[in-house]
C-alpha cells in the first residue's frame, strides 16, 4: 500500500513538470477524480487489517492534500505563462484612428413635428396622442361620415373587423377629447395614419398628421384663417401666401383646404405645368373647417352654444413643401445620406 503511494506520489510530480493547463485538469481526474486512483486508494482502507489501516489511512490522507496543492499551484503557474506569452505575441496598436461614431439627428417629419408644437404650445393648445387602433364608430360614424363615405370602403382603411380599424385620420381624438372633456378646448394631436395606398410618389399606406381642435363659445371661421396663417408663416417664413379654398369634409361645414403658393415653381410656371402643382400654383396642405353641429351633439356638446374649428395638418406634405423633397418614399427609407441633409 505504501508502495502504491510512493509511486503515485512520484507520477504526479513527473506530471508536472512542465503540463498545460488541460495536462494538469487531467491529471487531477486521474488522482482525485471519483474514480480517480487516490479516491480508489481512500475507499479501499476499509478493507485493511485494523493495524495496518491506521497508518495507510494517514499516508493516503497526507497523499491527497499534498496531490491537491500540487495541483492548485500548478494550475496557477501554467494560466500566468498562457498570460505572459499572450503579452508578448498580442499587440495593440494604439496608434490606429479610432473608429468615429456618426452623431444623429432628427427626422424631417420629427423636426416639423417639434417646430408645430412649438407653435401651438405657444398659443396655449394642449398636445395629446391617440391610438392606432380605433373603433368604427370613433373613426367615421361620431365623426357624421355615412355608410356611403368611399374612405369608409374596406379598399381604402385597414379593419380588422367590423368594429375596430387602424385610424385612417388623427379625426376621431376630436370624438374621444369632447366627449370626456367640457369646452374650452383647445388641443392638437400628432400621429401616425393609416390608409390601403400603394406606394408611389405622391401616397404612403402610413402618413403624419396633426389634428387640432378649438372649442369655445363664439368661435368663427375668422379664428380659423387666422390660425392657419400662423401655422403657414411659423413654418414657412412671414411671405408665404395662404388660401382657403372650399371644400367638403363630412365633420365639418363649412370645410376648406388650405393651399400654399408651390414650393417647386413659387406659382410661376403656369404655361410649362410644373410636376408639383400640376401648373396650378398652389400646393394643398391640410383640411379644416367648421366643427359640423352634429358632431358635437354626438359628443354631448350644445351646438346653440358652442361651436370651434378643427383641422388636420398633412405633416409629410408640410415637410415636403417646406424641405422640397419630391418624393415620400424617402422618408421611410432609413437612407442616411438623405436624413443628414436636413
Ligand atoms: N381628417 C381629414 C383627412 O384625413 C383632414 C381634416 C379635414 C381634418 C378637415 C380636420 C378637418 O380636422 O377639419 O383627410
Amino acid at each position: 500500500m505504501l508502495e502504491k503511494l510512493s509511486q503515485l506520489r512520484e507520477e504526479i510530480s513527473q506530471a508536472l513538470q512542465s503540463p498545460t493547463p488541460e495536462a494538469i485538469e487531467n491529471l487531477r481526474v486521474k488522482m482525485l477524480g471519483k474514480k480517480g486512483e487516490i479516491t480508489s486508494v481512500l475507499k479501499g482502507l476499509g478493507a485493511l487489517e485494523p493495524n495496518e489501516r491506521k497508518s495507510a489511512g494517514q499516508a493516503a490522507n497526507e497523499l491527497r492534500d499534498w496531490a491537491q496543492e500540487q495541483i492548485d499551484t500548478a494550475k496557477v503557474q501554467a494560466q500566468g505563462v498562457l498570460q505572459a506569452q499572450a503579452l508578448t505575441t498580442e499587440h495593440i496598436d494604439i496608434t490606429l484612428p479610432g473608429k468615429r461614431r456618426g452623431i444623429g439627428r432628427l427626422h424631417p417629419l420629427t423636426q416639423v413635428y417639434g417646430k408645430l408644437e412649438e407653435l401651438f404650445i405657444s398659443l396655449g393648445f394642449d398636445i395629446v396622442e391617440g391610438p392606432h387602433i380605433e373603433t368604427v364608430y370613433h373613426n367615421f360614424d361620431a365623426l357624421n361620415t355615412p355608410e356611403s363615405h368611399p374612405s369608409r370602403d374596406v379598399t381604402d382603411t385597414f379593419y380588422f373587423n367590423d368594429d375596430y380599424l387602424l385610424r385612417c385620420h388623427t379625426s376621431p381624438m376630436q370624438v374621444r377629447l369632447m366627449e370626456k372633456q367640457k369646452p374650452p378646448i383647445r388641443v392638437v394631436v400628432p400621429g401616425k395614419v393609416f390608409r390601403r395606398d400603394e406606394i408611389d410618389a405622391t401616397h404612403t399606406p402610413v402618413f403624419h398628421q396633426m389634428e387640432g381642435l378649438v372649442i369655445d363659445k363664439n368661435i368663427h371661421m375668422g379664428d380659423l384663417r387666422g390660425i392657419m396663417e400662423l401655422i403657414a408663416s411659423h413654418i414657412f417664413g412671414a411671405n408665404m401666401k395662404i388660401r382657403l379654398r372650399p371644400s367638403f369634409f363630412p365633420f365639418t361645414e363649412p370645410s376648406a383646404e388650405v393651399d400654399i403658393t408651390c414650393y417647386a415653381c413659387n406659382g410661376k410656371t403656369r404655361q410649362d405645368p410644373c410636376r408639383v402643382c400640376k401648373g396650378s400654383g398652389w400646393v394643398e396642405l391640410w383640411g379644416c373647417g367648421m366643427v359640423h353641429p352634429k358632431v358635437l351633439e354626438n359628443c354631448g356638446i350644445d351646438p346653440a352654444v358652442y361651436s370651434g374649428y378643427a383641422f388636420g395638418l398633412g405633416v409629410d406634405r408640410i415637410t415636403s413643401a417646406l424641405y422640397g423633397i419630391t418624393d415620400p418614399r424617402f422618408y421611410f427609407e432609413n437612407d442616411v445620406q438623405f436624413l443628414k441633409q436636413f
